[in-house]
Parts: structure tokens; C-alpha cells; sequence
């Protein structure tokens, strides 16, 4: 049986204003998002991260959001128009075994995948699509629910990123996930 999407209604308890004391998006990703980077986000929802990386990234920057509900990203846009930031993302509906995202080949210098992977029914041509859009040398940050996603399941997932050309580097810590940040390996 496929794994389930994230309903739409869901997506609203997401971005709840005291998520940011659990998940700092500046604290997860400063280290990592700068100022006129090109980002993708995969499984954005409605942009609890898309629109505090789409200020870090600034007005030379982007963020590439890819969903595969089209009412998810949506939501987003409405969110960054109000935010007055809408032109520093792109959004993109993808296929639930495809992000169709071969025209950014080796144009990608961050890459988010928070929440998600779990939801994905072909993990090993998720981690394929996202390192063919990576630089090499670039990293992905991958962090799924620990009440989701259970140690050996996340082990397997970094499995298939590796195999994939993504290894893992390191394991940051954040509240209530298991993650990792993973390298596209050069070459
Ligand atoms: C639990 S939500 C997480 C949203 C966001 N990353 C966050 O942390 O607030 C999972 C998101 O992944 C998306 N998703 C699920 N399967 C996907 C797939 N195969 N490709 C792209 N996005 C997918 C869902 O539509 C949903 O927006």
C-alpha cells in the first residue's frame, strides 16, 4: 500500500506560530542557507520553512518549492505574497515518484527535505532527482518524525541516500526527529 500524503487541513497545524520554539528554521538552517543561494525544498506544505529560507536566500536568492499537492503549495504562495517575498519562490506540483526537476541539474546548493521522505512511495528516485539537482559538494538536510519514523527505518532511508550519491556527514540535532545532513558525493 502507498504510504499516506499529509492532508491539506493538516498542513494548517504546521505552520502554527510556536512551531518556531520547537523548529527554529533559523537555528536548523543557518548554517546552511545564505544569502543568493539557489534552495530546493521538497514536500514544503505551506511553507513553515520555504518563507523564513526564502528571506535567507534574499532578493539574488530562490527557493524551488515541490509538492505534489497542488493545494499545499497554494497555500504557500498566498502566505509569501502576504509576506511580500512571492517572487523569491518558485513553485512546482511533481509526481509522487517524480519531482521533475532535471532543468535544475547541478544547480542546487542547499536542498530541505523535512517531514517528508516518509510519505514518499519511491524513496531511492527521491534521493535520485535530488541529487542530480544538487552541486556537487552541496548538502541535503533530510529530518523525519520520530513518531513516524523509527531509528531502523530512518537507517534504511540513509541506506538509499547513499546509494543514491548522498552520504551522510552529520547528525544535527532537532526536537522531535531524526536527522541527517547528507553530501552529494563529487564526481
Ligand atoms: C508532513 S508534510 C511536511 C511539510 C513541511 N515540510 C513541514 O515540515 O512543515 C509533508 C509534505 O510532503 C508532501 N509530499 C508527500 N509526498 C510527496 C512526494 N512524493 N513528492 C513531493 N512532496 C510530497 C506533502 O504533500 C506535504 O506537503
Amino acid at each position: 500500500m502507498p504510504p499516506l500524503v499529509c492532508p491539506h487541513w493538516v498542513g494548517y497545524s504546521l505552520i502554527v506560530p510556536w512551531r518556531k520554539w520547537v523548529h527554529d528554521p533559523r537555528k536548523i538552517l543557518g548554517a546552511h542557507v545564505r544569502e543568493g543561494m539557489t534552495v530546493l525544498e521538497v514536500g514544503p506544505g505551506m511553507g513553515f520553512f520555504a518563507l523564513p529560507m526564502a528571506r535567507m536566500v534574499g532578493e539574488r536568492g530562490k527557493v524551488v518549492a515541490v509538492d505534489v499537492q497542488e493545494t499545499m503549495l497554494r497555500s504557500l504562495e498566498k502566505r509569501a505574497r502576504s509576506a511580500g517575498i512571492a517572487d523569491r519562490i518558485v513553485t512546482r506540483v511533481c509526481q509522487p515518484r517524480s519531482l521533475d526537476v532535471e532543468d535544475l541539474a547541478a544547480l542546487v546548493d542547499f536542498a530541505l527535505l523535512f517531514a517528508m521522505v516518509h510519505e514518499v512511495p519511491d524513496v531511492m528516485a527521491l534521493f535520485r532527482d535530488v541529487a542530480v539537482a544538487l552541486k556537487p559538494g552541496a548538502a541535503c538536510l533530510v529530518s523525519e518524525p520520530r513518531g513516524h519514523v523509527t531509528a531502523e527505518r530512518f537507517a534504511e532511508t540513509l541506506a538509499i541516500a547513499d546509494a543514491a550519491g548522498l552520504a551522510a556527514i552529520q547528525t544535527p540535532k532537532i526536537a522531535w526527529s531524526r536527522s541527517a545532513l547528507l553530501e552529494k558525493r563529487a564526481g
